[in-house]
């Protein structure tokens, strides 16, 4: 049976403001998923209520079938679920390499272990040169990086990443949709949220569109560009179709 991270029916408001009014994704073992969607659609409140940091209304989220709906992120984490933020979330007065370490030994590495990961990935997201700098000293696309290296540190089965390309340049996004390719070719399940469409074309094995709340449509990247629906739906909302995701 092919592992997955489910959602189904997910609905939240936040005092009347329905930020969510029905979606249903599946996140496979192995493959990317795109969740792309105008500004406002949802996105971070389903990666959040997905991880543990927020509960849904209504709804259910399985994770290799079982029901996590309500198991706090903590729990979340040490089963194998992780997370990017799309604002930040790095300790700014550790380094690079401690930000690393200290996510490895949260989930219960051990300290020569922790270390390292931490060299590992640092080398893996290009960030080795900053091994010593503050994490409050990055740039705004290194500190991207890092969350992902923070998130990679407990080897999880799951990842979502919430915009983690912002800030790079194309020769950086280029390198990092490799890097994304490569978790999953390793099995795990990834959810990527991001503005550029060219990452996301380039990435992703299938797409999911969120318009306002709700699960919109879902295909190949060829489809969904192809969309004339899709189209529509962007430029209804924000009247500039390259605004999307
Ligand atoms: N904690 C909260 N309290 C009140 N409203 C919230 C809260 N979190 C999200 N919202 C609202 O829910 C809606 C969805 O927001 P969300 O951040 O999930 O969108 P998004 O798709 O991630 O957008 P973006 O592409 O700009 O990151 C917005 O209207 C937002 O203002
Ligand atoms: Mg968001």
């Amino acid at each position: 049976m092919t592992k997955t991270l489910a959602v189904s029916g997910i609905t939240r408001s936040f005092r009347g403001v329905k930020a969510l009014v029905g979606v249903d994704l599946t996140v496979t073992s192995g493959a990317v998923l795109g969740l792309i969607g105008p500004n406002g659609a949802g996105k971070s409140t389903l990666v959040n209520i997905i991880s543990g940091y927020d509960r849904p209304d209504t709804g259910t989220v399985t994770m290799d079938g079982v029901d996590v709906t309500r198991t706090d992120a903590r729990t979340k984490a040490r089963n194998g679920l992780a997370r990017t933020f799309q604002h930040g979330h790095t300790y700014h007065g550790l380094s690079v390499r401690e930000n690393i370490e200290v996510a490895a030994l949260g989930t219960g590495r051990r300290r020569a272990e922790a270390r390292r990961r931490a060299t590992e990935l640092m080398e893996r997201l290009g960030i080795a040169d900053r091994a010593n700098q503050l994490a409050a000293a990055l740039p705004h696309g290194t500190e991207r990086r890092l969350g992902v290296a923070r998130a990679l540190a407990i080897e999880p089965r799951y990842l979502l990443l919430d915009e983690p390309a912002a800030g790079l340049n194309e020769g950086e996004i280029g390198e990092f949709g490799d890097v994304v390719r490569s978790i999953a070719a390793e099995g795990t399940g990834v959810l990527l949220i991001d503005h550029n469409i060219r990452l996301i074309m380039a990435v992703c094995d299938t797409i999911h569109v969120v318009v306002q709340g709700k699960s919109f449509l879902e295909g190949t990247p060829e489809t969904v560009q192809r969309s004339e629906a899709l189209a529509e739906a962007y430029l209804g909302r924000s009247g500039r179709a390259h605004d999307a995701a």
